[in-house]
């Protein structure tokens, strides 16, 4: 799938990312840090079994339950846990356990289905109870042994299973039951296999860190060191060797991933980096500027700004239709940024890397989890090139976005670009629905976005807001303003929670906040009249209007 002379293009990482037998390679495989490998039995929870595990301080990979036991020796983990997952042990094509995996010397903890497959496999009474458990229940521990050592007799945990281990396997201690549960807990300290029945890794979970670190710490001997930040100089060591003296270059979009792989990138080769901000005219007001004067100003990286607002405008002229926009402005987007990366080719050599801020995220949803092999379209909109040939620098791919914002933060990003909330590589343009996006009708909706943005963040809210944006229709209602008949937009406030985006639920705004929103677009807007606001989920809506 590579390029024959080692390179790739965009296409050919998607192929590879969506290709289930290519070797996955994120971690800081090479490096002195200790890893615990975690596999993907296809649990809701998966993800968030990694992410816990490198909030206790140690590097962690998620990789599919199907790769095969060299694929996880390869990265000489110090420990092994298996996820939870929908299947019943006894369901055709249910998930099978390799038995080499609890052969390979090193500690393995079972979590839900994770643990019923080990009990099921080593001679374990498993069944299916009559009355499943699920959600919060109290967890009883008989025998703390080396797993629960320390904890309190009784607990708080959150369970979510039906199938139920009612007796341990030949060697095994009991620990500990739960409501529904004869064995909710187990380990053969020996064998260095261990299982529990309920999620360590959900907040409902009181004690679920600390068996968490128990594992990792006590059980597996790991240095409870790593930190996102952590990776910061190994990252910079990486890049240099990567790219020798080459030229790079890297599209900012001012959203953080880009943000911060780019200074990432520009600590390490310094003015080898040229940046490329493409203004499309479509982003949020002074949003421009303000990449422009931190990255130009503030750290001095080399960076090209095109102000291409007229040109996306020409080409988004008497279009209305939803996809027909989102696929001009990725075209158009692709077309700028390849005539900046030639005129940059003019003065001697062009650049032969590209950075992405690709995340762990990205690369898991690509394949690298058992989950959905496609990328997402989103992801292509406003993205790279497909057909120019580049190779990437990728130094994000091992994070999640929480750590990226942790690295950020180390590199010294201001606080308004670590936090900035996501936005659509299409901007504005998606948000002036119903109708074609002209330049009034952008600048209109800048304005009352930049009213929403001020309050949001007047209230201290704008962190715990997954978005919060305005979207303009192509709507004007009759309204009275000062004994006079007036005819104006109709401006929606939409503000939601959300931990990935793949559901949302609509933001319980504050009634106060939300009428003085209300007030100012009104007094300030002459255009507008009337403020709404969607209370609407996802599903059944999505985030975007369009
Ligand atoms: P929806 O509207 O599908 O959006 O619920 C889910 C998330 O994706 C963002 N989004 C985009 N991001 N390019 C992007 O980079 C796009 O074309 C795009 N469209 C939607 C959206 O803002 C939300 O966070």
């Amino acid at each position: 799938m590579a390029h024959p002379d080692g390179q790739v293009t965009a296409s050919s990482v998607a192929a590879e990312l969506a290709d289930e037998s290519a070797p996955i390679e994120v971690g800081p495989s090479g490096t002195h840090l200790d890893e615990v490998v975690v596999l993907d039995y296809g649990g809701q929870y998966s993800q968030l079994i990694a992410r816990r595990v490198r909030e206790c301080g140690v590097f962690s990979e998620l990789l599919p339950h199907h790769v095969g036991v060299e694929e996880v020796r390869k990265r000489k983990p110090k420990g092994l846990i298996l996820s939870g997952g929908p299947a019943s042990v006894y369901a055709d094509g249910a998930p099978k356990l390799e038995q080499e995996l609890l052969e390979l010397g090193i500690p393995v903890l079972g979590i839900c289905y994770g643990m019923q497959l080990i009990a099921h496999d080593l001679g374990a009474r498993v069944e299916s109870a009559a009355t499943g458990e699920y959600g919060r229940s109290t967890l009883t521990v008989t025998e703390p042994g080396r797993l629960l050592a320390g904890l309190p007799a009784e607990q708080a945990c959150w369970m979510s299973h039906r199938d139920t281990v009612y007796t341990a396997p030949p060697g095994f201690t009991a620990l500990a039951s739960s409501t529904m549960s004869p064995v909710a807990a187990l380990e053969d300290v020996e064998r260095g296999i261990y299982g529990i029945q309920y999620h360590p890794e959900v907040v409902h979970t009181p004690y679920g860190q600390e068996v968490l670190k128990t594992f990792l710490g006590d059980i597996c001997g790991c240095d409870l060191t790593w930190s996102a930040a952590s990776i910061v100089e190994e990252q910079i060591a990486r890049v240099r060797e990567q790219v020798g003296d080459a030229k790079v270059i890297c599209g900012l979009s001012g959203g953080v991933d880009s943000s911060v792989a780019a200074l990432l990138v520009h600590r390490a080769i310094g003015d080898q980096l040229t940046c490329v901000f493409v203004d499309h005219g479509m982003m949020r007001k002074d949003e421009g500027a303000q990449v422009v004067k931190t990255f130009r100003d503030t750290f001095q990286v080399p960076l090209v700004a095109v102000d291409a607002e007229e040109r996306f405008l020409a080409k988004l002229k008497g279009v209305s239709d939803p996809e027909t926009k989102r696929k001009l402005i990725g075209t158009e987007f692709i077309r700028v940024f390849e005539e900046e990366a030639a005129k940059l080719a003019e003065d001697g050599v062009g650049a032969k890397f590209l950075v992405q801020g690709t995340l762990y995220s990205d690369v898991i949803e690509s394949g690298g989890g058992t989950g959905t092999s496609t990328i997402k379209s989103h992801h292509n909109v406003g993205g790279l090139p497909d057909d120019i040939e580049f190779a990437l620098v990728e130094p994000l791919r091992a994070l999640f976005k929480d750590e990226v914002r942790a690295v950020g933060a180390e590199l010294g990003l201001p606080e308004r670009l670590v936090w900035r909330q996501p936005f659509p590589g299409p901007g504005l343009a998606i948000r002036v629905v119903g109708g074609e996006a002209t330049k009034d009708r952008l600048d209109l909706l800048r304005d009352a976005d930049a009213i929403l943005q001020d309050e949001i963040r007047g209230a201290g809210l704008y962190r715990e807001l997954w978005q919060s944006f305005c979207v303009l229709p192509d709507v004007r209602t009759v309204g009275v303003q000062g004994d006079e008949r007036t005819y104006g937009y109709v401006v929606v406030i939409r503000a939601v929670t959300s931990d990935d985006a793949m559901t949302a639920d609509w933001a319980r705004l504050p009634y106060d906040l939300l009428e003085q929103i209300a007030a100012r677009m009104i007094g300030e807007l002459r255009e507008v009249n009337r403020v709404v606001l969607d209370i609407t989920s996802k599903p059944p809506g999505t985030i975007e209007w369009e």
